[in-house]
């Protein structure tokens, strides 16, 4: 008898915080849906298809993080000549005529705007901060896909202004 009454008042304990305990239980659901269907299949897809066709960012979406975190360096247009990039030398990557450094992998870019670059050029530092801390992984590729379209209409733009 007693021990029931313990049980039914640890239940009632249970029951009474019910709060973080449903908001962790909610985690813990979508981790392992992701886990065991949308999670997979995607990383399947992933694989299924050349990191540098498709992506799966939103340009648009991306716009906005551009406007946020990333014109200060990279300019408007993404070459290069953002307001902070006055004080960074060498200057920051410009995505319509870089043509090897953008003629990476867009996992390789992926890479790149997570960690972040550190490099030591000629005694000077210079760096591009590591985004993953401050960006969800999904803004990160939504970034990444308006700094390919940035870079697709620089590239035409570029190209008509070489052909007047
Ligand atoms: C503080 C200035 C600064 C900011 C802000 C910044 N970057 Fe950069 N970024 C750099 C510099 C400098 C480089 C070039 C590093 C080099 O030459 O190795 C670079 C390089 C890159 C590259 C090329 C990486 C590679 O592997 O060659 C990409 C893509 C990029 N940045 C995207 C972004 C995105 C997206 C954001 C916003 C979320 C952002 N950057 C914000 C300074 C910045």
């Amino acid at each position: 008898m007693e021990e029931k009454q313990d049980i039914r008042q640890r239940r009632r304990l249970a029951v009474s915080r019910p709060k973080a305990g449903a908001a962790a239980l909610a985690a813990l659901c979508v981790l392992a849906l992701w886990g065991c269907s949308g999670g997979e299949k995607k990383a399947q897809a992933d694989k299924a298809r050349p990191a540098s066709v498709t992506i799966p960012g939103d340009p648009e979406a991306g716009r906005r993080v551009y406007g946020q975190y990333c014109h200060y360096c990279h300019g408007t247009e993404g070459r290069g000549d953002g307001p902070v990039s006055i004080g960074i030398s060498p200057h920051p990557a410009d995505f319509t005529t870089d043509a090897k450094r953008m003629s990476k992998t867009d996992a390789e870019l992926f890479k790149s705007i997570s960690e972040g670059i550190k490099r030591q050029i000629g005694g000077e530092a210079m760096f591009m901060p590591s985004w993953k801390d401050i960006l969800t992984e999904q803004e990160r590729w939504d970034a990444l896909a308006y700094v390919r379209l940035l870079e697709k209409k620089g590239k035409e733009k570029n190209a008509k202004a070489a052909a007047r």
